[in-house]
Parts: structure tokens; sequence; C-alpha cells
């Protein structure tokens, strides 16, 4: 029988898509779990949130290392304990170096929220607002040594409609990729 397949999920704030992604392993709507929580902020809701489901985390401060290569050894370490299969970035706000990129080659995924290329980098969403655009979206990749700049898996337009302020257009954002994510990642595990 094929083994389930295991999702270290990468975040540094909120957790908002981390809880989409639990949910529907919950509701069975998402055929894995969650092997392990990283976030390179201590404080972060995601890992109180993470704790209260009783999920592994690990934890980390970059600034107690010496260079990314040293805190994502660690990373690394950690990711084989839990055998993790696949690294999910939800938020994870950090540049993923070469040390992760080779250990877990095709298999570290992100969402961004708009339509790349465009507005890459932090605060998309209120590059996108500040622009004018009247579409943006969000978008869902493979990831590489640039930033936000791996291949495509998925993409959804959202439309920032006349009245929207840029919380609005936040909301807007975030029930798209909290939708998305969990089913793109479905269709990755079945592939
Ligand atoms: C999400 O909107 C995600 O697309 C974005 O951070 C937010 C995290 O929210 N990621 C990036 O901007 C990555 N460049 P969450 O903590 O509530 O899931």
């Amino acid at each position: 029988m094929k083994k389930t397949k295991h999702l270290a999920v990468f975040a540094s704030g909120t957790g908002s898509n981390f809880d989409a992604i639990q949910q529907a392993i919950e509701e069975g709507a998402l055929d894995s779990d969650i092997t392990l929580v990283v976030s390179d902020v201590p404080t972060s809701a995601v890992i109180d949130k993470a704790k209260q489901k009783g999920l592994k985390t690990f934890v980390f401060n970059p600034q107690s290392y010496p260079n990314k290569r040293a805190f994502e050894i660690e990373i690394v370490e950690a990711l084989q304990r839990a055998d993790a299969d696949y690294i999910i970035l939800a938020g994870y706000m950090r540049l993923i170096g070469a040390t992760l990129l080779h250990a877990y080659e095709g298999k570290i995924v992100n969402i961004h929220p708009s339509l790349l290329p465009s507005f890459k980098g932090l605060d998309a969403i209120g590059q996108a607002f500040d622009a004018g655009v009247k579409i943006t979206g969000v978008t869902i990749h493979y990831v590489d040594e640039g930033m936000d700049t791996g291949r495509i898996i998925a993409q959804e337009a959202v439309k920032v409609e006349d009245t929207y302020g840029r919380d609005d257009l936040q909301r807007a954002i975030q029930a798209v990729e909290h939708r998305l994510y969990p089913t793109t990642i479905q269709t990755l595990l079945k592939q």
C-alpha cells in the first residue's frame, strides 16, 4: 500500500493557511498529515495553534545562528526525524537556502498572494492595492533559489472591487488561498 505523504508546514505568522490545511486533513479532503510545523518566529500564533493540535514543532531564532546554512542544517535534521515528504510554505517570510533546496528538491511549495510574476516579495497585497490593479490573485508555485520565481502550479484571479479597501482585498485573497492551497496540495500528492 502507498505510504501517506507527510507535510511539514513552515510559517512565520498567523497561520490561517496552516488552519485551512489542517482542517482539510481533519475533514478527509486532504489525504495527508502534518508531521512538523516549522517557524522562525518563536512567538508566532501558528506555533500556539500547532501545539494546541498536539503537532510537533521546530522553532528557531535565526539570529542565534551564524548564517542560513547553520539553521537550515538543523531544520533538515528535524524534517528527517519527522519523516517529512513535502515542505509547504504558508507565510514563511524567509528565502529558502541551498541546504533545504538540495535536501527537498522539487518538494517545496509556496503560496503567494498575487498573480506572479506580478508583485513579488513582501506585502504583495499592499503592492497590488497601491498599484490600483483591477485583478490580482493567488499563486501556488514550486520554490527555487529566487524570490517567488519557481514553476507555477496553480493560480486563481481575485477581482479588486471598486469599494475595496486594503483589508477587504486581503480578506478576498485569503478566502481563495484557504480553498486553493489544500486542493492543490491534494492534487500534487496524487501525482
Ligand atoms: C498569506 O497570505 C501568504 O500568501 C503570504 O503570507 C500570508 C500568510 O498568512 N505569503 C507571502 O507573502 C509569501 N511571499 P497566514 O499566516 O494567515 O497563513
